[in-house]
């Protein structure tokens, strides 16, 4: 009988990813809840539900027909996809990433991080012993659990509105070294800007002392662009990290399809820059992959490229910061105390003083009312006070969740 000591300590004891946890609790209350007429509203996962572009449903259903493209393609992606990503890059960035040997395809971003971590880092069971990872925090959960997964450690990295979201990374490497740590440890920092759950962003002037910290200590730089299409004011327009000065030498950039076209299941991104990067990324992938299906490549290469495209994010930034402010004027209206990100979809919520923590309101909410949001220690062990809501629904679920909290008694202040 095969039993969990015949795996590795690390994923032995690992939970799964919190995202699904927490879906896997709404499944097993949703018939309950419906019996009371509140069936669950997921305002968890950051998985939009408009309707992707018609032009990416029509361009995949002509390749779907067309013969050469049901085979397998390559883990670095077919040309004409690389192709594409260059466009899209010099278009919306002006930044020149060779075909050749700057970009690489994924699985998502999510996957293109895991692997490039697993290319970077030498596993060590020993904490003491363990490569680093400098990461934001809060951050996005998965970036943890990838790094100990891969037995190496993440450093915190605080952004707070004190330090308006862009900490000064020479204080944080003084204070790593003040801590006892040996600096030869740090392999990379991830930033992520707009960032998941704060939904801020950063300047560029902040992006280019993250390229010269990079370059100093010779670490890379992971820049996780997946939100730089959402956007709410031309003033926080998001910049790319490869476009400071020095970031072909240090940086790679992660890509991705799902949030900027509500395409998160079909799962398609890029990694791109740093030459050597992107090599070593193509060998940790090639051993584990064999590319993604070039129908979906060919009809996201033309969406890239195409004005329906481009007009499409337009109109999406447009519904959503219409979507969000509205949900956000009715959580106030509750005396929440919520603030318009100028980017993402997200909303990191204080929640009211009587509850003892995040998880006791998160699960109170769900229970009760149907509403399914993240407890804010999934994104930081400290952040007790805070949920993460994720402005993803309809609009008239979102005014759905308004209603249930104002007749379930979900004020700010107690009523
Ligand atoms: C910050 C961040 N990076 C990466 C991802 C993964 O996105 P995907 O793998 O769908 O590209 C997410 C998803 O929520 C995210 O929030």
């Amino acid at each position: 009988m095969i039993s969990e000591d015949l795996f590795n300590n690390k994923i032995k004891n690992m939970s799964n990813y919190i995202m699904f946890v927490i879906k896997a609790r709404q499944v097993e209350l949703t018939e309950q809840l419906k019996a009371k007429n509140r069936a669950p509203i997921p305002l968890s996962m950051g998985a939009p539900v408009e309707r992707v572009p018609q032009f990416v449903i029509d361009k995949a259903k002509e390749y779907l027909d067309t013969d050469h493209l049901h085979t397998y393609s390559t883990p670095k992606g077919e040309a004409k996809f690389l192709e594409a990503v260059s466009q899209r890059m010099k278009k919306r960035f002006n930044v020149d990433v060779n075909p050749k040997d700057e970009i690489f395809s994924l699985i998502g971003s999510k996957e293109g991080i895991a692997n490039l971590i697993r290319a970077l880092v030498n596993y060590k069971e020993d904490e003491k012993e363990q490569d680093v990872i400098l990461i934001p925090c809060p951050s996005y959960a998965s970036y943890t659990q990838m790094i100990k997964a891969m037995g190496a450690r993440a450093y915190a990295i605080y952004l707070n509105e004190q330090n308006n979201y862009m900490p000064d990374l020479e204080e944080v490497y003084q204070q790593y070294l003040k801590e006892g740590n040996d600096p030869k440890k740090i392999k990379a920092l991830i930033v992520n800007y707009p960032n998941n759950p704060l939904g801020c962003t950063c300047t560029f002037d902040y992006l280019q002392k993250c390229v010269d910290f990079c370059n100093k200590y010779n670490i890379l730089l992971i820049s996780d662009s997946a939100y730089c299409e959402m956007y709410y004011d031309e003033a926080y327009k998001p910049h790319s990290a490869l476009e400071c000065k020095g970031a072909a030498d240090c940086c790679i950039e992660m890509h991705s399809i799902s949030k900027t076209y509500a395409m998160t299941g079909w799962r398609l991104g890029w990694a791109c820059g740093n030459k050597t990067a992107v090599k070593m990324l193509s060998r940790a992938k090639s051993t584990i992959d064999t590319g993604i299906f070039k129908v979906l490549q060919y009809s996201v290469a033309d969406l890239l490229v195409s004005e329906e495209g481009d007009k499409y994010i337009e109109e999406q930034n447009i519904k959503f910061k219409e979507k969000i402010q509205g949900f956000v004027d009715g959580l106030n209206s509750l005396g929440y105390k919520v603030k318009m990100p100028n980017t993402a979809f997200y909303l990191w919520v204080k929640i009211p003083d009587r509850f003892k923590d995040c998880e006791e309101f998160a699960t109170a909410l769900l229970e009760k009312s149907g509403i399914v949001v993240v407890p804010g220690t999934g994104f930081d062990k400290n952040s007790t006070r805070y949920i993460r809501i994720s402005v993803v629904a309809s609009n008239e679920d979102l005014a759905e969740v308004i209603r249930r909290m104002k007749e379930d008694g979900f004020y700010f202040e107690e009523k």
